[in-house]
């Protein structure tokens, strides 16, 4: 399947009751030929109101990373594990994301990107392991068959907890130099 018939299949999804709720899709945005791609957890209010991830709050932070590290965004690729928001922001309800995450395994098969990044636990635990410890093992690497995945705090944490936003960086720069390894 093409990216084009698989976004526009997700903005007509009905595979879960967040459909009812949701204003738009969020599928996800950036280079559909990205090296990097970061995998966010679900859309919050302004990314429901304007179908695009990580442009509130936490997406403003998250700029300001990849500015520090110099990672332009519009070479990288933003998705999330849920493309559809829960309401009040709630955590994925495992339902949900077994309905959902068809379309992120297709996103990742079509860009073959070479390093995925978590944002936050609950990518992490979906994506890397069911029991990843985000304090313990942020910026650890993992290898998964084609690919190499590492977990860094989510961006919305950051907010709640400023003084994590070291580590952020030094996790940050880690990816950065990764990438230039893998050229
Ligand atoms: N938080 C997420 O996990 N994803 C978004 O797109 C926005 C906020």
């Amino acid at each position: 399947m093409d990216f084009e018939t698989l976004e526009k299949q997700c903005a007509t999804c009905q595979k879960c009751g967040l459909a009812a709720t949701r204003t738009n899709c969020v599928f996800g945005k950036g280079d559909r030929h990205a090296e990097l791609m970061f995998v966010g957890e679900a859309p919050g209010e302004q990314e429901d109101l304007s179908g695009m991830p990580f442009v509130g709050r936490a997406g403003q932070l998250l700029d300001k990373f990849l500015d520090a590290v110099e990672i332009p965004r519009d070479r990288v690729y933003i998705a999330n594990i849920l493309k559809c928001r829960p309401p009040q922001n709630r955590d994925p309800l495992p339902e949900e994301e077994d309905a959902c995450i068809g379309y992120l395994r297709e996103q990742v098969r079509l860009i073959r990107p070479k390093v995925i990044v978590c944002l936050g636990r609950i990518s992490a635990m979906r994506l890397i392991k069911p029991d990843f410890r985000i304090t313990k093992e942020h910026g650890l690497w993992f290898e998964k068959g084609d690919f190499l995945m590492t977990a860094v705090y989510h961006p919305a944490y950051l907010l709640r907890d400023p003084r994590k936003k070291e580590d952020m960086l030094t996790d940050m720069k880690r990816i950065r130099a990764k990438l230039d390894e893998l050229k």
